[in-house]
């Protein structure tokens, strides 16, 4: 049996060179099995908008959404770290930041995780006093996506990236345990790497962050268009696909099912 992965497990990995392995996840079996392959974190991610939901973009999620979902996964978790996604507008204030992620935190997640630097400076304080832990979210941050002007690479400029490591040591400073660094140059997501103290944790941000997070559906290949940045490890799609059109074209000739699958 393995051990219990907790808040200063991560914190260590850092320190003894061992990289950190984080994947989203939104229900309980598949949950179960990323946990069972021994994946370090299981973030419930806003991504689950996209997902599970059918919208476009993270914006619509809510916290009953999110704590939902973590309830289902942290059921199907027996060692990996959960961690719940604090959705658009639920920490805007530092009083809305520990309402809702005392909510997650109920509900079964272990840490919680926030997009932003310097403007949610306070909330990751206040949260990391209360005794929740705080994962920061800095580059390209989904939920500002109109402010973006779309999902696009962050830090390009001597300036932007600049305020990119800024955003991360601000991070560090209030108190947050590790940091995501999403769609940034990879020497950009280095620097971070090298001069903060708390793992980072990259997506599209190169390889050499303490460790990577993927969308669970892009890797196991749910989709047939995956952005760049996306390895593809399986091709659920395909295989879902081809097994579900045997099922109805058995079914439909009256091969299925024969006596052997009767009572
Ligand atoms: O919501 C999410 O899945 C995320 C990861 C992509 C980091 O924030």
């Amino acid at each position: 049996m393995r051990d219990k992965i907790t808040v200063p497990d991560i914190i260590d990995m850092k320190k003894s060179g061992k990289k950190i392995t984080m994947l989203t996840a939104y229900d309980s079996l598949l949950a179960s099995i990323l946990d069972e392959a021994g994946v370090h974190i299981l973030l419930v991610g806003d991504s689950l908008g996209n997902v599970v939901l059918g919208y476009e973009n993270p914006i619509p999620v809510t916290i009953e959404d999110v704590t939902h979902h973590v309830q289902a996964v942290s059921r199907g978790t027996k060692n990996a770290l959960v961690v719940g996604d604090m959705p658009f507008g639920t920490y805007f204030t530092v009083e809305d930041a520990l309402k809702n992620a005392g909510k997650l935190i109920q509900a079964g997640a272990e840490a919680v995780k926030l997009e932003g630097g310097v403007a949610i400076e306070d909330q990751i304080r206040a949260l990391t006093e209360m005794g929740i832990p705080a994962m920061g979210h800095v580059g390209l941050t989904p939920q500002s996506i109109h402010q973006m002007g779309g999902y696009k690479v962050q830090g390009r400029t001597p300036e932007t990236a600049k305020k990119i490591l800024n955003d991360a040591k601000v991070v560090e400073q209030a108190g947050a345990f590790a940091v995501v660094l999403e769609g940034m140059p990879s020497d950009l997501a280095s620097k971070i790497t090298d001069e903060l103290k708390i793992p980072t944790i990259g997506i599209g941000a190169g390889p050499h962050c303490d460790g990577q997070v993927l969308v669970t559906h892009d890797t196991l290949g749910f989709y047939e268009k995956t952005p760049k940045f996306v390895k593809k490890y399986a091709s659920l799609r395909e295989l879902i696909l081809s097994a579900v059109k045997t099922y109805k074209k058995e079914v439909e000739e009256g091969r299925f099912p024969t006596e052997e699958y009767s009572y």
